[in-house]
């Protein structure tokens, strides 16, 4: 996918008070606009103005039918947004509990909720549908951005924003990851998180579908609400989407991929069995893991190169590492990438979803 689209070097600012008030202003004239997050670095625009979203589609290359999610400052504004009130009542009692109930818990944060979509957000960026998907990022430079363009626009600060990578290709966790044609990106530094948010439809039965795994844990979701209450549909996104008319377009597809072809192996014996097999073949190769402690022994006659997502095995470092830990692996000029699957629990199943899906 990412051969169409050619890779950009957009200006970089650090993202102080001067920077943020120039990237208002880009957003407010229909430009376009690196902002980072505590998830990842997103790829913005005006959320009100049809024609930048066109701009961010294209310059991403991305398919017209994968929503875009919209960024808003605070949860009080997410109400405005999709409901004309400060609250989520006008959603309907059963529907407003369980989104009060979501948001309280977990914005601002790395929580997308799909909600009915307001006339005010255009068709584009919803890619049609009927609802859209809305977060409340926790990064203050994010926050500082959307409430600048809020003032400047007179209206609801709000933002759209895909990752700001190429689409399919490896997510930014960093300013210098951002490679995608925009007029400025904000250094906010690397992303706390490191993974996407958690796609989230609330629905009027009170439970909450999960749509897409990411920055907050099933296990965080199923303390708020229930277990019960909780029902995972994107592990297998492709059947789950025949099967039950929910789906969130983007994840259906091969994502997150470094260029370098990737493979995903269950532990670390075959992760070495992987790697030795490749070298002995005469290609250059990488591996991609954590908690190995020590460097594992270079598979023979490589110089192969590894990255230990963490060495103590800790799944949230890990996540944090994961996009910058690929976007070196995948600079490196290797031949192949082999990972190494982590345990499937807390983020360790969001980083497993996206290894899967780079090595798909
Ligand atoms: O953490 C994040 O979510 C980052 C930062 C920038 O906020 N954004 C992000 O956006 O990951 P993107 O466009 O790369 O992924 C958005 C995902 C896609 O899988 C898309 O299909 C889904 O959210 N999505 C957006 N709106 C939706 C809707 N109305 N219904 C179902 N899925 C939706
Ligand atoms: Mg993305």
């Amino acid at each position: 996918m990412d051969g169409d689209v050619e890779r950009a070097e957009p200006r970089v600012l650090a993202a102080d008070e001067p920077a943020i008030a120039e990237a208002a202003s880009i957003l407010a004239a229909g430009g376009l606009v690196g902002m980072p997050t505590e998830t990842v670095y997103g790829l913005a625009c005006h959320a009100f103005d049809p024609r930048a979203a066109a701009k961010v589609f294209a310059n991403k290359g991305r398919p017209s039918f994968d929503p875009l999610i919209v960024h808003v400052a605070k949860a009080s504004d997410a109400a405005t947004l999709v409901s004309g009130s400060r609250g989520f009542a006008p959603l309907g009692p059963a529907l407003a509990g369980l989104v009060t109930r979501l948001a309280e818990a977990f914005w601002p944060g790395a929580l997308t909720m799909v909600l009915p979509k307001p006339d005010a957000v255009p068709g584009i960026v919803t890619a049609g549908l009927e609802t859209v998907g809305v977060r409340v990022p926790a990064h203050p430079v994010a926050q500082s951005l959307i409430a600048a363009l809020g003032e400047r626009t007179g209206t609801t600060g709000a933002v759209a924003a895909p990752s700001a990578n190429v689409f399919g290709g490896v997510s930014p966790s960093r300013a210098e990851h951002v490679r995608v044609a925009c007029d400025l990106v904000l250094d906010g530094g690397p992303c706390a998180t490191g993974v996407e948010s958690t796609v989230v439809r609330p629905m009027e039965d009170g439970t909450a579908a999960v749509l897409r795994l990411g920055g907050v844990s099933v296990e965080a979701l199923a303390e708020a609400l229930g277990e019960a209450n909780v029902r995972v549909i994107s592990a297998s996104a492709d059947d789950h989407e025949a099967s039950t008319g929910l789906a969130s377009p983007g994840t259906t597809l091969r994502h997150y991929a470094p260029r370098t072809p990737m493979r995903l192996v269950a532990d670390r014996a075959a992760l070495l069995a992987t790697m030795g097999a490749e070298s002995s073949a005469g290609r250059r190769v990488g591996g991609l893991g954590m908690g190995w402690g020590s460097r594992p022994a270079s598979p023979r006659g490589g110089d192969a190169l590894f990255e230990d997502l963490s060495t103590t095995g800790d799944l949230t470092e890990a996540a944090a590492n994961l996009f910058a830990a690929m976007h070196r692996l995948d600079a490196a000029g290797l031949d192949a990438i082999v990972a190494q699957a982590v345990p499937e629990i807390g983020l360790g199943r969001a980083i497993n979803d996206r290894l899967r899906r780079a090595s798909r």
